[in-house]
């Protein structure tokens, strides 16, 4: 995904999330003004090479895994099916929680029969034969998801065994600490042991969906690499640096893998 750079944005109050010291805090951004449709056309109508790294990745990282019929979690799902794909082979169930109810709204839409526009992800995964064995991952997602409007910052601890955060830390609002504390209550929301994958922009300066503008952190990679490693063992990291730059307002993608600790 590429968010389309923003000066920084948010209107009024909904979720919860600790107080930030400046900035735009979680809770004073109106994420129901959140555009599913327009976020899905910029970011995914078109399989991007980006994408298609971070999604293979993530599909070898699960695979080698170990897991089977396990309680997954994708955190902040947005207009994003691609994180609950890479977790379908192994799922008993996929919980999508996200905070936005635009989101929410559309996720149900797209649990209940995702649109061809997700096919080409699927065949990315498809080219691994533990994927591959799930002929129909349509229905599957339909059998094993369930959306739920729930915050990052809500997660009951230790309640899931294996779990995807895509570009959610840095873009839920402009305050470092919000970044910091979302990745600690994912990672905590996993029973010990669990593999995860959790991606990143680095560098955001904030984004636009449709009219709207999000702020961001500009996180940089030790941090991010310093926040996960605190929470997990068997950490591994890929950067994905935009080749050309696709535009201005990040730097790189991160997709970090590992297992959470006790
Ligand atoms: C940049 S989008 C990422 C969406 C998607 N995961 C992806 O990979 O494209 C950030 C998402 O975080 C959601 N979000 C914002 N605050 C949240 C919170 N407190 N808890 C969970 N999700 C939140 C937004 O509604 C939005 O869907």
């Amino acid at each position: 995904m590429a968010l389309t750079p923003a000066a920084g944005g948010g209107e009024s109050s909904t979720s919860p999330g600790p107080i930030p010291a400046s900035g735009l805090a979680n809770a004073e951004i109106r994420w129901d003004g959140f555009d599913p449709q327009a976020y899905v056309r910029h970011n995914y109508a078109d399989l991007r090479a980006d994408d298609r790294e971070i999604l293979c990745r993530t599909r070898d990282f699960f695979a080698g895994a170990k897991l089977s019929d396990a309680r997954c979690v994708d955190v902040g799902s947005g207009a994003n099916l691609y994180p609950a794909l890479s977790l379908l082979p192994f799922a008993h169930t996929v919980d999508l929680c996200e905070w936005s109810t635009s989101n929410v709204r559309w996720l149900r839409q797209q649990v209940d029969g995702y649109d061809p526009m997700w096919d080409p992800y699927w065949q990315v995964c498809a080219e691994h034969p533990r994927y591959a064995a799930l002929t129909d991952p349509r229905q599957r997602l339909a059998q094993v998801g369930r959306v739920s409007r729930t915050s990052v910052f809500d997660l009951p601890r230790h309640a899931w065994d294996a779990g995807t955060m895509f570009f959610v830390a840095c873009s839920i609002s402009a305050d470092r600490a919000e970044a910091e504390h979302a990745i600690v209550r994912f990672l905590r929301a996993l029973r010990p042991g669990s593999p995860f994958a959790v991606a990143v922009m680095l560098g955001s300066a904030g984004y636009h969906v449709g009219r709207h503008s999000f702020p961001a952190v500009a996180l940089g990679r030790a941090e991010v690499v310093a926040g996960i490693a605190a929470g997990a063992y068997d950490v591994d990291v890929h950067e994905e640096r935009p080749r050309p730059p696709l535009r201005d307002g990040y730097v790189s993608m991160l997709l970090t893998t590992g297992r959470t600790r006790g």
